[in-house]
């Protein structure tokens, strides 16, 4: 069994998940709530009847328009119906919404109650269940409404992602790219090789786990280098958000960071120095699993008002993360608005 340790939890690898049973023998919890969805309540639920009995269900719905203060509002009242105090302990078992969701409502119910995270997605479990970022969206706003906190563990097992959608596990990978493109030239080469929908994906998500722990750890609260983890992000959240409230069948977290980073990475050769023969790479890998996508019909300005307004910006400058060079990113790189439209032109014409 392999485990990444932070500094106040661990990242426990375990495929049978039996860990979990002493974690909570170990924890004398006055009672324990299993956040999930229609989703993970099917599916990833059954898979834990053996260690998680006696604990009270909270269903929410899936899906990223439900990542609202509204659900939240139904968790805490459902933790005051079972009486939740201080000492009650709350898993969030599936993805990143219920990952954000569940560990901000834990955070602010009683002024905090303790929670873990079982990630049952890709994405979820290489890149959201750690780091403490939480929150749920607010009007076009990802993630406008939320805190810093850390889970008390976190479990990851590779059961969960087979009943995982084939369009939910490639989302995952966007993360995983990233992560190797900001920090690790020779696990980006060695993602060029492999057909990511056949290979095991155990030792993936735990290098790339390794790299989003190291930057986390160097700066918990993203006053510098933890900005790195953001490539792709700029242009993606705002690519995200307009999807979100406009197209028939919106984009998923990963598919709009695929754009961002193609984006990004146009915007690393002007700014950066990124080589025109390494943004060619970037955009091949990327498109061979996320096909362009049509944004001709988004709204430019809107765009470019959802960037502006941004948590990650200072005062009136739009910042970035850019590559230097695949495996090197810097942060904190003023871009123009003119410049994230060309980015999009660039985009356009892939
Ligand atoms: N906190 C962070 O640092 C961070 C980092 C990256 C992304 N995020 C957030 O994560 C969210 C995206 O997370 P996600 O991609 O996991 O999406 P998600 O949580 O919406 O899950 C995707 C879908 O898969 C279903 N599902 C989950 N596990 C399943 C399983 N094992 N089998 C079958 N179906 C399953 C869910 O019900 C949902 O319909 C976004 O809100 C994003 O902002 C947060
Ligand atoms: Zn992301």
């Amino acid at each position: 069994m392999k485990k990444i340790e932070l500094h106040d939890y661990e990242i426990i690898f375990d495929d049978t998940l039996s860990s979990l049973n002493d974690f909570l023998s170990n924890h004398k919890y006055s009672k324990v709530f299993v956040l999930v969805d229609e989703n993970t309540n099917l599916h990833c639920l059954p898979l834990l009847q053996n260690i998680l009995s006696d604990v009270a269900i909270i269903e929410t719905k899936s899906g990223e328009e439900n990542k609202n203060i509204a659900w939240c509002e139904m968790i805490w009242q459902q933790l005051i119906t079972g009486n939740a105090d201080r000492k009650a302990l709350c898993i969030n078992l599936g993805g990143g919404v219920i990952g954000d969701m569940g560990g901000f409502a834990a955070s602010c119910y009683k002024r905090g109650i303790d929670f873990i995270n079982i990630p049952t997605t890709l994405l979820s479990q290489v890149d959201s269940s750690i780091g403490g970022k939480l929150g749920v969206d607010f009007q076009y706003g990802k993630n406008l409404i939320g805190l810093f906190r850390n889970p008390k563990a976190v479990f990851i097992s590779p059961v969960f992602l087979k009943t995982l959608p084939k369009r939910q596990l490639i989302n995952g990978w966007a993360e995983i790219f990233k992560h190797a493109l900001i920090k690790n030239k020779d696990q980006w080469n060695k993602y060029k090789d492999i057909d990511i929908l056949k290979d095991d994906v155990s030792d993936i998500v735990y290098e790339s786990l390794l790299i989003k722990k190291a930057v986390v750890e160097e700066d918990p609260f993203e006053k510098g280098l933890r900005k790195i983890l953001n490539f792709g992000h700029t242009v993606g959240h705002a690519i995200e958000a307009y999807s979100l409230e406009n197209d028939k069948q919106h984009l998923l977290h990963g598919e709009a960071i695929a754009i961002g980073m193609i984006c990004e990475a146009y915007l690393s050769v002007k700014k950066c120095g990124l080589k025109g023969e390494e943004l060619n790479e970037i955009k091949t890998l990327i498109l061979n699993y996320f096909p362009k996508h049509d944004i001709s019909n988004y709204d430019e300005n809107k765009l470019l008002e959802i960037i502006s307004a941004d948590k990650k910006n200072d005062r009136d400058v739009v910042n970035a993360s850019l590559l230097s060079s695949i495996g090197n990113c810097g942060y904190d790189i003023p871009i123009s608005r003119e410049e994230i439209l060309e980015s999009l032109v660039f985009y356009k014409n892939v």
